[in-house]
């Protein structure tokens, strides 16, 4: 076992590290406060690399492993979560499953738009009706008699990115009466007619980030543009969350992170009873049980990315990891967030701190890419083997 990180991983994370603390972090309380989308650090990002790490360089990306992946996410995450969720969003459930299943075309074209930060991506599996319960979607997509193109009426919501996205990994029935097996996936270009957005959700936290529900009508894909076979499309959808949780789990990393070293440095200087507040035994309690559950969240993470990387060779699956992973951190997140903005008190409460964003940060990595309680059932189905 060895905890070294390459000149390679290294260097990626100071990269990230850099650009984090001199163009995001500065801006991040007034984006927050605006939910102004940053478009302009989206760009940048992808002239650093940092919108398709794992991609290859001959589609545009910086070529790096998920390692890498998940210490430059937990960077970018540290000084604002809702770039995070954008950095997410374009690596892991874009690029990821096109790289995986898609045509050598699909990948010069839409994977090098995506990880150059020329474009923005977005992934789309989730239905007013249907979130946990994925499977069940209503969208669909019918071949036309020339086997041509697919006509697709679908209606998603919560969509990340979706008000900026010019591509999108979508989701839809070929096969309604086969369930999820009768699900394909389709790379949809949003400047194509039959392609609407609905407005813009107000959110409690990642207000930088934009979501939006969408719509197609009538939209016409050409075949060349499905990803993978018909009734693959679950099984990709699948696979991609995969790898994204571990991507998610080092998005909660990053803020307990910050949310941690914000509470050591309050508790350094804060003084009451005469005395600095870290001093005393219950704020040091706190301090302990924040950085003890910090470093697990960080190494479950590191050992998913890592189990990612091993299963390239052998072909395992990591789903578990990385549940397990997405799981421990965003409660670990949402936990030390918590516990931080009590120990500023009054000024955790208050604007002028960032702990506040933290903890309303926080909160939407139990949520999206799985629910807590859907981690845990797939943890339970693949310990017990019992549904
Ligand atoms: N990899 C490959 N195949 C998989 C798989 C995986 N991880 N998980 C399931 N499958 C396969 C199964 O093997 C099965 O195929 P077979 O019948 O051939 O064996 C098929 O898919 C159906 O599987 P299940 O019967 O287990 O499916 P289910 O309907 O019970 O649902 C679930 C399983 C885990 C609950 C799934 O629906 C799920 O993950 N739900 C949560 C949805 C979610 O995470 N949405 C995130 C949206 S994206 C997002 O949120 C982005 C963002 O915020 C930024
Ligand atoms: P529901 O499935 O209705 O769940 C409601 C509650 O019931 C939850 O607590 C859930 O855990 C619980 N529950 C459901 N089933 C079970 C069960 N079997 N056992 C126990 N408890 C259960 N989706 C996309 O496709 N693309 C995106 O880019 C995207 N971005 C998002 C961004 C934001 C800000 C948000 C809020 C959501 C986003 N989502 C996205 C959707 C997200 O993945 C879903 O909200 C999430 O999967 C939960 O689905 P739901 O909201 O329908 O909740």
């Amino acid at each position: 076992m060895d905890f070294q990180l390459t000149e390679e991983q290294q260097m990626i994370q100071e990269a990230a590290r850099d650009f984090a603390v001199n163009e995001i972090a500065p801006v991040a309380a007034e984006l927050d406060a605006s939910a102004e989308f940053p478009l302009d650090n989206i760009r940048k990002m992808g002239d650093l690399g940092l919108m398709g790490i794992e991609v290859p360089d001959s589609y545009g990306g910086a070529g790096l492993d998920t390692i890498g992946y998940v210490l430059a996410m937990i960077e970018v995450s540290a000084a604002d979560a809702s770039h995070g969720t954008i950095m997410s969003v374009n690596n892991s459930l874009f690029c990821n499953g096109i790289l995986k299943h898609g045509s050598e075309d699909q990948k010069q074209r839409f994977v090098r738009a995506i990880a150059s930060g020329e474009e923005i991506g977005a992934y789309a599996l989730t239905e007013p009706q249907s979130g946990s319960d994925a499977s069940t979607m209503k969208s669909r997509a019918v071949l036309s008699e020339d086997g041509s193109h697919y006509l697709i009426n679908a209606r998603k919501s919560w969509i990340t990115s979706g008000p900026y996205a010019r591509y999108l990994v979508l989701f839809a029935s070929t096969k309604p009466e086969a369930g999820a097996k009768g699900i394909t996936a389709f790379i949809i270009d949003t400047e194509e007619p039959g392609f609407s957005r609905g407005k813009t959700e107000p959110k409690l936290g990642i207000r930088a980030s934009a979501t939006c529900e969408i719509e197609l009508a009538d939209y016409r894909c050409p075949v060349a543009h499905r990803l993978g076979e018909e009734g693959e499309g679950f099984k990709i959808a699948m696979g991609v969350l995969d790898a994204g949780r571990i991507g998610i789990a080092a998005q909660a990393v990053g803020i307990a992170q910050a949310a941690y070293e914000a509470s050591l440095s309050y508790a350094r200087e804060r003084k009451a009873f005469g005395a600095e507040i870290g001093t005393f035994q219950m704020i040091q309690q706190k301090l302990a049980d924040m950085k003890t559950k910090l470093e697990a969240a960080r190494l479950l993470t590191l050992h998913a990315a890592w189990a990612k990387q091993q299963a390239q060779k052998t072909g395992a699956r990591f789903t578990v990891d990385g549940s397990m992973a997405k799981l421990f951190a965003s409660e670990a997140a949402m936990w030390i967030a918590h516990q931080a903005v009590q120990l500023h008190g009054g000024m955790g409460y208050s604007k002028e701190m960032p702990v506040e964003r933290y903890f309303r940060d926080a909160k939407i990595t139990e949520i999206y890419e799985g629910t807590s309680e859907i981690q845990r059932m797939v943890i339970a189905r693949s310990e017990t083997g019992l549904r």
